[in-house]
């Protein structure tokens, strides 16, 4: 078998066979030169892939590092995954919620790139946390707790991490079959008996539309059945961030109030909905209009919050800062972005919130690059408020007065505001 010759068929409008794409994923991790690799990766891109060559090339890359085994897990794991967000804090609301009505949460997530947030980085802004557990100590917590959240090995779907790493800079990243195999083969390779998946649809997210978003929800849940999981998926909003919280520290804050009821209206519901679905996929809630009720009971009891405690702690965090949040230490800078006219806000760019966040210090151009916990956005005012010249709209909290400097010149772009109050689009747009 030749590379080229399976270059020249996918060019071609070929359907690749499993064996070519076994030749592909191995020879992706030594034997196969990267601009042959990106050559075929851009065919792919331009010419598609079946149900059956994306199902294939996802359980190849699951396979091609290590595949955990959650079978010292007593009860249904239930994994969520987000395709990425800005603001977005939900794994440390929802989880908890759903582990506080029975499911087992076993979950791994990743670190900070580019505009989007990450999951690591969040939680290990709380002083003595631990991401880097055995798997030992991983199986015993989420006996234990009910949930755990550690970092992702190096050695999981490491085909992907090439992949991804070249679609990256070859402009291949944006094609759903490709798409929905990266995101599937993590899921799958981290072992969860049930995956719900958040598919986001917006300026934010990859999908700019909802029928791109439905599409690749659609192939998701597929793969996922086919490969014997419980898999749905919801299609949610990223036109705008969520909640108003938006780097490490500032959005653990926010998940505290969250399951202390105090939460911003948009990141509760769209977390008891995840939750719900998380207990409904797990079939130990029942109907999902039952799930619903327990989410809800979950996060008003305060047993959801009890169960964040009980995780940060058994990971080694000071619950302290969970107890009294302004604990966190604050940043040596930090400035307010105010409105420039009176009028509604009429919308808030999440990418470039994103962007400013991370220019601030909280997030990283290069995996590796270091952060600032406390560095990020508190957003005052969300879309349909109605505001007056010089009122603030935003605090921003930056490492150095020059990362100010940049923030606030790069978040003056995100902001528009206009006479006319906008309808509010539909946070939660559609489930498959
Ligand atoms: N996230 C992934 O893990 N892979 C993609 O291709 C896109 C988003």
């Amino acid at each position: 078998m030749r590379i080229y010759d399976i270059i020249a068929k996918k060019r071609d409008g070929g359907e690749l066979t499993r064996e070519e794409l076994e030749f592909f994923v191995s020879g992706s991790l030594g034997t196969i030169p990267d601009y042959q690799l990106s050559a075929l990766l851009m065919a792919i891109c331009i010419r598609g892939m079946t149900e059956r060559e994306t199902s294939d090339l996802t359980l190849l890359m699951a396979n091609s590092g290590d595949v955990m085994d959650l079978s010292k897990i007593e009860g249904t794991t239930i994994d969520k995954h987000s395709t990425g967000g800005v603001g977005d804090k939900t794994t440390l609301i929802a989880g908890p919620i759903a582990a506080a009505c029975g499911v087992k949460v076993a979950k791994m997530s990743g670190r900070a790139l580019g505009h989007t947030g990450g999951t690591i980085d969040k939680l290990e802004s709380i002083p003595g946390f631990r991401t880097s557990l055995s798997n030992k100590e991983f199986f015993d917590i989420v006996n234990r707790v009910g949930i755990c959240v550690v970092g992702q090995t190096a050695n999981l779907a490491p085909a992907d991490k090439k992949l991804y790493a070249l679609r990256d800079v070859t402009a291949t990243v944006e094609s759903i079959p490709l798409i929905a195999s990266s995101v599937m083969s993590k899921k799958l390779a981290a072992g969860s008996d049930g995956i719900l998946l958040d598919v986001k649809v917006g300026k934010g997210a990859f999908m700019k539309t909802r029928e791109s978003a439905i599409a690749l929800a659609e192939q998701m849940v597929a793969i996922g059945k086919r490969a014997g999981r419980h898999t749905a998926a919801l299609i949610t909003n990223m036109d705008v961030p969520l909640g108003r919280a938006i780097g490490n520290s500032l959005e653990v804050t926010e998940a505290v109030e969250t399951l202390s009821c105090k939460g911003p209206a948009d990141i509760t519901d769209l977390c008891l909905e995840l939750a719900a679905n998380m207990l409904y996929l797990s079939k130990k809630g029942g109907t999902l209009t039952e799930c619903r009720r327990l989410a809800s009971e979950a996060l008003k009891s305060g047993a959801a919050l009890k169960k964040l405690e009980e995780m940060v702690e058994a990971q080694g965090g000071d619950i302290a800062y969970l107890r009294d949040t302004e604990l966190f230490p604050t940043t040596p800078e930090s400035g307010e972005y105010t409105a420039e006219k009176d009028g509604y806000i009429t919308s808030i760019d999440a990418e470039g919130c994103g962007i400013t966040a991370s220019l601030l210090g909280a997030g990283r151009e290069a995996a590796g690059d270091p952060i600032d916990p406390a560095a990020g956005i508190i957003l005052l005012k969300k879309p349909g408020e109605y505001v007056r010249r010089g009122e603030p709209l935003a605090i921003l909290y930056a490492s150095s007065q020059i990362k100010l400097v940049q923030g606030l010149a790069r978040i003056a772009r995100c902001y528009n505001i206009s006479n006319i109050n906008p309808p509010i689009p539909e946070l939660i747009i559609a489930s498959v």
